[in-house]
């Protein structure tokens, strides 16, 4: 609901509200954002400036609340006396004034390829003008999440250059702490969280792409805010390039906030009459601490970001070549592959990197199209029938931005690819493709196009493996040229499932996901670093998002040895998918590995759309009747306590069963202790015992009870761990990086 009454705005939407005052020189004000209020009460949010500010600026030299320094406000302008962080930078003083609005029930269209949040909603538009140039702010209200974005319209008759040009700014009352999720390549989402003073605080990406340096998403929380209780807000971007954000506090105590592209290097044109506009920030407020704010993002990017027709489709369990075979695969060996994955349960078969062109390296082929025949001798289409043969679907990857300067391509097409002037710098070996090119864009809709109608394909692993070297607003226009080229090849295509990728999590974003409703997190698969990431992700992502492989130990980007089921323990809480040689699998592991994707495939719906919560030491997903939680184990310690899991959002007054899901021990991780199993003295190191351990499994401790939700709710005690004293089958024997998964289900025979 959006109501106008004299100079005030309130839009209210479910438990979030938004109060907005014009104050009598025309500026938006910004009252309240966060918990539901009456727009009747909107006095009781004003900041009263009092005296004035000493050195400060005035408006109207006779009113000392008139200085635009110390409001609270919702836009501002530049060299006109607000000397905190400007949205809007033209090279000249901006100074925009209220001069109209508008209440649209719907949302508005955005006029360039940017993408933007679809659903049920209702739009405050705001317009104000300066000589020479027109300012729309759009504030759309979604359930949970409030989106704003900015349009600029040049008026006049000379050109006008826009060097910075923020989505939005929001000045909060209060102190808060920013945590943001950084890192780069294999070591996404890295969270840190820090005081907001007066010092700014920017999350910037300037490589071109959103970037695994600094994911455009962001937290703002009060201090002592937990994972239950708290205020905190949540902040993003539908957007995939260079993005920026900062936060800092003023002398007033109020917390500027501005979100939007990266000002990094940034210069466009803007002749008279034309336009440019924002990507859509969004943000939300949850006084429920970090998981209420998380379940608001959660619910939004299911509603109102990933494509409609994925919302609620359960998504393939899939196997993909790459970590098993790089480059060096052919039909026979692929279909050999496939014929193993779908005997373990796998529904899809995605040929990764190498398959066409003079790819049998990262150092050439990339930006060819044909198919390499001495690997695929009966081409895409003849490995496509082959697979759904099997009852598997086809899928593929495809590099389309980039292009190897060992290519037909780059012979043929050398300026394609995008240079600034100076030598061009390579990054694995390779170049982008100038995506602000209309010919550029021709060429990959049309090859991709054709390829993808060649054969039998339902899925396509989008990949983008360098940063790039455009700036400022060149690489807002490749970002745009990338949209344009995603809507004319998934478009026509909508039954296509879409992952996008680039080198693991450069490019996790809202941006893509408004193309493809899943991404692969990261190139690093090992679970205890998963843990990390996509428990991090989880602050504004859904699991649903997160493409999660089950791959090989050691592993190979950390050495480490985990067990299978806690790889797949990590995984299950995304999009499950297995990543490694199945030729190199034992028969208890594949016995493993089909009992895992048996379990995922019975509780697929709740592990990829049931609403997810972050427990102490674990995860949980639930749809109400039916809730799965992890346990993840770090090093286990020497005489460890008494483990407690506490679950969360139960029906108290319910009854649930809750069982442990059966996990086996490998009895070669016992070595020369293997006397706790049986009483005899084995060689650690000889054959007897290699060969015990390809054949012989111990259970794991298992728990089962029937209980209330309650005493879920109150945290249950665990089975006790390994202490010391020998293998007994009612403890949990796993060791570092162990994990369980426990099922509980809603009760429908007992009542409490
Ligand atoms: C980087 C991706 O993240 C990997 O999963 C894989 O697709 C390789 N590229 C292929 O080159």
């Amino acid at each position: 609901m959006i109501v106008h009454r004299d100079n005030i705005f309130g839009l209210h939407r479910g438990d979030y509200s938004l109060l907005l005052r014009l104050n009598a020189y025309g500026l938006v004000e910004l009252l309240h954002f966060g918990e539901a209020v009456e727009t009747a009460d909107w006095q009781a949010f004003l900041c009263q400036p009092g005296l004035g500010w000493g050195s400060s600026i005035l408006l109207d030299d006779k009113d000392t609340a008139s200085c635009p320094d110390s409001l609270p406000l919702a836009w501002s302008g530049s060299g006109r006396g607000d000397y905190r962080e400007s949205p809007l930078e033209l090279g000249t003083a901006t100074d925009f004034r209220y001069a109209s609005h508008e209440i649209i029930d719907g949302i508005v269209a955005m006029d360039s390829p940017l993408p933007q949040a679809k659903g049920l909603a209702k739009t405050l538009k705001i317009t104000m003008t300066q000589p020479g140039a027109e300012l729309n702010l759009y504030f759309t209200l979604f359930d949970g999440v409030l989106t704003r974005r900015a349009r600029l319209q040049n008026t006049g008759d000379a050109p006008i250059t826009v060097t910075k040009f923020m989505s939005s700014l929001l000045d909060l009352p209060g102190d808060y702490e920013m945590t943001t999720f950084d890192g780069g390549w294999i070591a996404e989402a890295r969270k840190h969280r820090v005081p907001v003073l007066d010092s700014r605080i920017v999350n910037e990406s300037t490589t071109g792409a959103s970037s695994n340096r600094h994911n455009p998403g962001f937290l703002l929380s009060e201090p002592g805010a937990t994972e239950d209780a708290g205020r905190v807000y949540g902040f993003n971007l539908i957007y995939s390039g260079n993005h920026y954000a900062a936060a800092q506090r003023s002398l007033q105590g109020l917390t500027r906030v501005v979100q939007g592209i990266s000002p990094n290097n940034f210069a466009k044109i803007l002749e008279p009459g034309a336009v440019f506009e924002t990507p859509e920030a969004v943000m939300a407020f949850s006084d429920q601490g970090f998981g209420g704010l998380s379940e608001k993002m959660h619910r939004f990017v299911h509603d109102h970001i990933i494509p409609r027709q994925f919302r609620e489709k359960e998504r393939p369990v899939l196997f993909n070549s790459w970590e098993g075979c790089m480059f060096d695969f052919d039909h026979r060996r692929l279909v050999n592959l496939a014929k193993e994955a779908k005997s373990l349960g796998c529904e899809l078969f995605v040929l990764d990197d190498g398959w066409f062109g003079q790819r049998n390296d990262d150092t050439a082929g990339l930006g060819d199209y044909n198919v390499n025949p001495k690997k695929l001798p009966h081409g895409l289409k003849g490995l496509g029938d082959k697979i759904r043969s099997l009852g598997m679907e086809f899928g593929l990857w495809f590099e389309p931005e980039s292009v190897n300067p060992d290519s037909d391509l780059y012979r043929a097409h050398p300026d394609w690819a995008l240079t600034d002037g100076f030598q061009p710098l390579l990054g694995r070996h390779q170049l982008l493709l100038d995506l602000t090119k209309p010919e550029v864009r021709d060429y990959i809709v049309e090859n991709v196009g054709r390829t993808l109608d060649s054969a039998p394909i339902s899925y396509v692993k989008w990949d983008m493996n360098r940063h790039s070297t455009a700036l400022g607003a060149k690489a807002h226009d490749y970002i745009l040229g990338l949209y344009e080229v995603l809507r004319r090849i998934f478009g026509p295509r909508p039954e296509i499932l879409l992952e996008s990728c680039s080198s693991g999590g450069n490019r996790f974003d809202l941006g893509m996901l408004c193309f493809g409703p899943q991404i692969w997190c990261s190139d690093n698969t090992d679970p205890m670093e998963r843990q990390t990431i996509q428990g991090n992700l989880s602050y504004l992502y859904p699991q649903s998002t997160f493409g999660a492989h089950v791959s090989a130990a050691p592993h190979a980007q950390t050495l480490r040895s985990t067990p299978l089921c806690t790889r797949a323990n990590v995984s299950f809480f995304g999009c499950l998918g297995y990543e490694l040689d199945l030729k190199h699998l034992i028969s208890i592991e594949k016995k493993e590995i089909q009992g895992q994707i048996e379990l995922y495939k019975q509780y697929r719906k709740v592990f990829q759309f049931g609403t997810f919560r972050r427990l102490q030491g674990g995860w949980q997903v639930s749809d109400g009747k039916i809730t799965l939680a992890a346990t993840f184990r770090g090093l286990v310690p020497a005489a460890p306590g008494y483990g407690t899991l506490r679950l969360k959002g139960l029906d108290r007054h319910k009854r649930y069963r809750f069982r442990t899901n059966p996990q086996k021990l490998r009895i070669g991780q016992f070595g020369n202790l293997v006397k706790h199993v049986v009483p005899v003295n084995l060689n650690p190191n000889g054959v007897l015992l290699r060969t015990a351990d390809r054949h012989i499994t111990l259970p794991d401790g298992i728990q089962e009870m029937t209980i209330s939700g309650a005493a879920l709710l109150a945290g249950i005690r665990l089975l006790p761990v390994f202490r010391g004293t020998g293998y007994d089958k009612n403890q949990r024997t796993l060791t570092d990086f162990g994990s369980e998964l426990y099922i509980i289900e809603e009760d429908s025979h007992e009542k409490s």
